[in-house]
């Protein structure tokens, strides 16, 4: 069943959308993607994408352009090159070294123009540093850091290394640091003292060190210090970031890595409580991240480039870090939130860096629909000349509202689907050959080859809609679920014969346009997060006074999707307004604060069949205060008329 079980409602609405946007002439004309692209890519997809992998620095080149023994690939097979060389030391080689790299901007108004000879230079000297602490090739390192330059610098000197990082996003808990680096089995943890979120310090060494009470593999913490308060430190176990890089070489010899040598691992979550974590290998996610970033972003010498994702997400792996180091661009760093010290911060940054080309989320463009207009007038942002949407489905409303607001009008929109797990943009857009339309991601990336199928697997007719496929392996796709090589099988290969399955519903329509319909498993997008479901209820069953619990997604206007909890509790405790609170405290502090429930409703009883299963079909019906479908599965039938009541009133209340 579906997140989006009405998921038939939304395609209706969405095909009466009609609008449509040609590539503006004078944008098309100097475009980096030419027309016939698709058509060349297609005769020979492998020769298409050794063209991008041609592109990169190796210090030995490859055989063959891909193995693939179904469902793992080998892409670029004997080949060897190293991440940060290709991200650093090439552009400074070719002259370019007092490039900018990244104008970073702190929350507090902090600002530093970072060069990529300055970027080598730190990463070289952090690199050093790793290795006199014993870090190594094939070593994984968890990083939990605010977005501050210490972090890209942390990532690109794992690399330089040989050593895998896990970033693990800094709104995250400690409990989820402990899952991820014991699963990683990570001897390393990167940290900072704390970060500045809206003004407020977040205390991201404290919340490692509840942490490191459960991670008996750690053997060394290393601390950024970004805000300046007195923080613990062990002896022995604890160092500060300017002690590891003190003394230290700004130049460091980078390890020969495998073109299939594992770069990164990223948790995602999946429909079990125990979060996947996503591998990344070194060649083809170099590939397939600086072939799109180039072509979909049509990156050009003079642009400002802004993806304003967080690292801690595949998003700023990808178009922070990777993609736009590997294209030599310039781009915008910013640690803090865009509601501070006002809700013109974007604007103003955009205003002042002359972006060229914005990455942001549907939920942010909701939520500065919600704020007004008037805070994005108050800035020039005629800079702007590409705008890009990530992370969910985006509404023709709030694709209209960017267009006309922040694009003024001129700026094509680049609304591009992917996941952690296929590492790269896979659905968007090409800027100047592309027509785009409201709400559509439209069409497959070059090279890449997507369908929509049925229940059955059959490819279902333009027009129609079903689950969303890749049907051949591509550069960037995940290599596999980190200690798991059976849930990687099970999860992605096993519901269609030779088929990746992505988990999202979309509709084509008769033009071969893609249209999203959010998730079609047990998995909530929450402002573009990924929440399990099941994570949040062993969150919730975790809690003592809490007997059984049921999660699931309700649409939610800025948001797209809001926790919405069902909780039965132990004894005869009926709940209270206040147990409700503490209720959602202990899922964020379980969690991470972005997982707090919005909605939670107390019920003697969850609704379940008679074999027991709880029938979450209903609760989403009931959650979206739809009528509801079928009950005759039910084994109590007024358990449901109770709960409807109660989940009105819960809804009525937070709204
Ligand atoms: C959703 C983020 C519709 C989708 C890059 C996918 C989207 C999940 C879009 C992956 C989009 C992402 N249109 N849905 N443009 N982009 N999604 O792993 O459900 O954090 O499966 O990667 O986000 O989320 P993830």
């Amino acid at each position: 069943m579906t997140t989006n079980d009405h998921a038939s409602d939304t395609i209706e609405a969405l095909f009466k959308e009609q609008r449509r946007f040609e590539p503006p002439a004078a944008f098309a004309a100097r475009a980096n993607a030419k027309a016939g692209i698709y058509e060349e890519a297609e005769r020979d997809y492998l020769a298409f994408w050794s063209s991008w992998a041609d592109k990169l620095e190796w210090s030995a080149p490859y055989r063959d352009v891909l193995e693939w023994k179904e469902p793992f690939a080998k892409w670029f097979v004997g080949g060897e090159l190293n991440a940060s060389v290709n991200a650093l030391d090439r552009h400074v080689k070719a002259g370019r070294g007092s490039r900018i790299a990244f104008y970073f901007e702190g929350e507090p108004g902090d600002r530093r123009e970072i060069t990529y000879a300055a970027l080598l230079a730190d990463v070289c000297r952090f690199a050093n540093g790793l290795r006199e602490r014993g870090v190594k090739k094939g070593d994984r390192v968890a990083i939990y850091m605010p977005m501050i330059p210490e972090l890209p610098v942390a990532m690109l000197a794992c690399a330089r290394v040989g050593a895998a990082h896990s970033v693990i996003f800094g709104g995250f808990s400690s409990d989820a640091i402990v899952d991820r680096v014991n699963d990683a089995e990570c001897s390393t943890i990167i940290t900072a003292d704390q970060g500045w979120r809206r003004g407020k310090k977040v205390p991201l060494k404290d919340t490692v060190d509840v942490a490191l009470a459960q991670t008996p593999g750690v053997e060394r913490v290393i601390v950024a210090k970004r805000v300046g308060d007195a923080v613990e430190m062990k002896a022995g176990r604890d160092a500060w970031w300017d002690d590891v890089i003190a003394g230290q070489p700004e130049t460091c010899e980078p390890e020969a890595m495998d073109s299939e040598d594992l770069l990164f691992l990223l948790y995602t979550s999946g429909t079990t409580a125990k979060p996947k974590g996503i591998m990344h290998t070194t060649a083809g996610y170099l590939t397939g991240v600086t072939a799109t970033h180039d072509l979909v972003f049509d990156l050009k010498e003079d642009d400002i480039f802004w993806c304003t994702a967080d690292i801690g997400w595949v998003t700023g792996h990808s178009y922070i870090v990777y993609g736009p180091l590997c294209n030599g661009a310039v781009s915008v760093l910013y640690e803090g939130t865009p509601d501070y010290p006002d809700k013109d911060r974007l604007w103003d940054i955009v205003e002042r860096y002359k972006v060229t080309i914005l990455y942001t989320a549907p939920t942010a463009i909701r939520t500065f629909m919600k704020w007004g207009v008037e805070y994005v007038q108050k800035h020039d942002l005629s800079s702007l000349r590409l705008l890009g949407s990530v992370g969910e489905p985006i509404n023709p409303e709030a694709w209209m509202w960017y267009h006309e607001h922040i694009g003024g009008g001129r700026c094509p929109i680049v609304d591009t689907w992917w996941q952690t797990e296929t590492g790269a943009i896979a659905i968007a857009p090409l800027p100047g050959i592309t027509t785009t339309k409201p709400g559509s991601a439209t069409k497959p990336f070059p090279g890449i080859l997507a369908d929509i199928v049925d229940e059955a697997g059959k490819s279902v007719p333009l027009g129609g809609g079903g689950y969303i496929v890749l049907r051949r392996p591509w550069p960037s796709m995940l290599r596999g679920i980190y200690g798991a090589p059976e849930r990687y099988v099970e999860t992605y290969w096993s519901k269609f014969e030779h088929m990746y399955l992505a988990g999202d519903g979309c509709n084509r329509d008769v033009e071969g346009d893609y249209w999203f319909m959010g998730r079609i498993d047990d998995v909530m997008n929450v402002s573009g997060h990924r929440i399990s479901t099941t994570e949040v209820e062993s969150a919730l069953v975790d809690h003592p006074a809490v007997a059984e619990a049921a999660v699931v997604g309700k649409t939610d206007d800025t948001t797209g999707q809001a926790i919405c909890c069902f909780v039965s509790l132990r004894g005869s405790n009926p709940g209270s307004p206040e147990l409700g609170d503490e209720l959602r405290k202990h899922v964020g502090d379980k969690l991470g604060k972005f997982t707090t429930p919005k909605y939670l409703t107390f019920t003697q009883e969850l609704p379940k069949t008679r074999s027991g299963k709880i029938m979450r079909r209903l609760l989403r019906d009931i959650a979206e205060g739809r009528m509801l479908g079928d009950t005759t599965t039910l084994a109590d039938s007024s358990v449901v008329a109770e709960l409807q009541e109660r989940a009105k009133a819960e809804a009525g209340k937070e709204d």
